[in-house]
């Protein structure tokens, strides 16, 4: 059974009572729906702490006003029976009160990694994930936070936090899962119709096949012009980005050097990201 706190009361006096014991705890944020992707995040937080803390909050601040806040899949009952099964000890389900209360009036706000890429389509986004974050951060004070690679601008804007406020965390990037076809597992997946499913499934493909040509010296601009057409041939309706950067600080990536290809792509009403490594060559 995994235990609920939906208090920060509670929540304290759980990892309290677990600090007293000697024992490692670990956080794995998330805003619900889980599928095996955040299943994969728990496992690799059971392996580093004793305690495994899972937040489920639908962060309202990462979301803007014309976003898919309300229709975001919320299923309370069968993410706690997934947790119980991955053996994770404490969801903390706040509500939006608990978080926010009336009068909040802070906000964090991270330079570097986030410049550009989601920020430019989604300008208030990692303002409301750092927010909320670092308040997670602070209410469990975990020794470990893990976070996913699907979201990879995340991932650095959050190390960033990490770093600049000399938060004890130490932050773990945990592997994206992918079905069969190499889709990225992720909660808006649930949006895709059957033919949207096919198309979404061609994203990681054209990414793998520009991160290969990137490797193997190819020239960046066309690759990218390459990258851009063929996501639109496959069926995508607006693609927003897609873009080779350095890995960790997002500048412009370089020959030679480790790096990510960046992608934002719309259909229909879904919008999916996902991205893949460049190897230093
Ligand atoms: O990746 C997510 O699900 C969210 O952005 C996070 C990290 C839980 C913050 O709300």
């Amino acid at each position: 059974m995994t235990a609920v706190a939906e208090t920060i009361a509670a929540l304290r006096a759980q990892v309290q009572a677990w600090r007293s014991e000697g024992l490692r705890v670990a956080l794995v944020p998330t805003m619900g729906a889980l599928h095996d992707g955040h299943i994969s995040l728990v496992r690799t937080a059971l392996e580093r702490a004793d305690r495994c803390v899972v937040s489920i909050f639908v962060n309202p601040r990462q979301f803007a006003p014309t976003e898919d806040l309300d229709k975001y899949p919320r299923q309370l009952v069968q993410d706690l029976t997934r947790l119980a099964e991955a053996g994770a000890h404490l969801a903390f389900t706040p509500d939006v009160g608990e978080v926010y209360p009336e009068g909040f009036a802070t906000s964090i706000s991270v330079g570097g990694p986030s410049a550009g890429l989601e920020t430019a389509f989604r300008p208030a986004f990692f303002d409301g994930v750092a927010t909320v974050v670092g308040k997670l951060f602070i209410q469990v004070t975990p020794d470990v936070a893990v976070f996913g690679e699907k979201d990879y601008q995340q991932l650095c804007v959050v190390r960033k936090l990490c770093l600049d406020l000399n938060l004890p965390v130490e932050i773990i990037g945990a592997p994206t899962i992918r079905d069969a076809e190499g889709l990225a597992m992720s909660s808006r997946n649930a949006y895709l119709g059957a033919d949207e499913l096919k198309i979404a499934q061609k994203l990681n493909k054209v990414l793998r096949k520009a991160a290969a040509a990137l490797e193997a010296g190819s020239d960046e601009q066309a690759t990218m012009a390459a990258a851009r057409q063929e996501i639109l041939d496959a069926g995508f309706d607006e693609l927003d980005y897609v873009e080779a950067r350095a890995s960790l600080t997002l500048a412009p990536w370089q020959r030679d050097r480790e790096g990510r290809v960046l992608v934002a792509a719309r259909l229909g009403k879904t919008r999916l990201i996902d991205n893949v490594e460049i190897a230093a060559s």
